[in-house]
């Protein structure tokens, strides 16, 4: 029943919290977006305004139906304002200490039949739910980036998972205009998992000299029909996303290929992180020619 999700709350509004935070009030939905600073909640009220702001440049919101939307996210640097939540998703970034203690503060905060989403791209939902006290209403609420743009919601499921709330959830993504699939709760899930080991291998080739980021990037467009190639994408996604990523199946699966390329290290020391950062793989400004055709 959709109807069960009235008010939704967000913690973290990074590219990807304040990308679902803006899916959720385009469905209509009131959403609590929650930071844990003032700074962080300006930078999550940018992404939304610069998001919302594109759309409107392209005639594809109007500046009422703008307004609106952003009228519906709440921004509070308070988890306790999360009480009356009925689903809350967590996108703190990929570090499992983090999650247990966003999850820990929400058991304790959220009315017990509020369900708790993580938009963790690899880490064990099942661990996740274990910090709990209520492991069947924990659940995987997986988006893609950018969130407002891509049709995906991978929906994860733990073996203790209460019966039907996967089917709920599936619901509710059809509601925000989203395709669901439902997973079980293995490392990477379905699309980390194949898409990751795919990147790792397009920075290898890199690293071995056989062809240069342009040609690369450039063939797997034409050559492949991808909307982005390899590096145009590990910058979407962010070098730091996708090494931790990669860290997660590669101790899963002991499989040389999940292996994180020494590039992506060396780019992450050097603090090119990707779009977010300013500069990965490709520099400032240069994103333009890089994506679609
Ligand atoms: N936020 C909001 N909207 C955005 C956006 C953003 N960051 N980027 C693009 N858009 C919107 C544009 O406004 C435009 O909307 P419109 O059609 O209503 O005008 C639409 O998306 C298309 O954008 P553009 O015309 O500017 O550019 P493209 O046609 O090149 O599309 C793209 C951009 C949608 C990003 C496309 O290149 C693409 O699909 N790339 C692949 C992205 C991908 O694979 N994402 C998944 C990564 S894996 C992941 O996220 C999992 C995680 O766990 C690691």
């Amino acid at each position: 029943m959709t109807s069960t999700f009235v008010t939704v709350g967000v913690v973290g509004l990074g590219t990807m919290g304040a990308g679902i935070a803006e899916c959720f009030a385009r469905a209509g939905i009131s959403v609590i977006g929650v930071e844990a600073g003032p700074e962080a909640l300006a930078r999550g009220r940018g992404h939304l305004e610069d998001s919302t702001g594109r759309a409107l440049a392209k005639g594809r919101l109007t500046e009422a139906a703008r307004a609106e939307i952003l009228g519906r996210v709440t921004l509070t640097t308070s988890l306790e304002d999360l009480a009356d939540a009925d689903l809350v998703i967590e996108a703190v970034p990929e570090v499992m200490d983090f999650k247990r203690a966003v999850f820990t503060d929400l058991d304790r905060i959220c009315k017990p039949s509020a369900v708790l989403a993580t938009n963790t791209s690899s880490l064990s939902i099942t661990a996740i739910a274990a910090t709990t006290t209520r492991p069947g209403r924990v659940i995987g609420m997986h988006f893609f980036n950018p969130a407002p743009v891509m049709k995906l919601i991978e929906v994860i499921h733990t073996m203790v998972t209460d019966e039907g709330l996967a089917e709920e959830v599936a619901d509710l993504a059809r509601r925000l205009g989203k395709t669901p699939v439902t997973v079980g709760d293995r490392a990477g899930f379905v699309v980390n998992r194949l898409l990751l080991p795919y990147l790792n291998h397009a920075a290898v080739l890199l690293e071995s000299g056989l062809a240069g980021r342009d040609d690369i990037d450039t063939a797997m467009r034409l050559g492949a029909g991808l909307p982005m190639g390899p590096f145009a994408l590990l910058d979407l996604i962010g070098l730091d996303t996708s090494y931790e990523v990669l860290s997660v199946l590669f101790q899963e699966s002991r499989d040389r290929r999940h292996a994180p390329a020494p590039i992506l290290r060396e780019r992450i020391s050097a603090g090119l992180l990707g779009r977010k950062a300013g500069g990965g793989f490709y520099g400032p400004g240069e994103h333009a020619d890089t994506s679609g055709t």
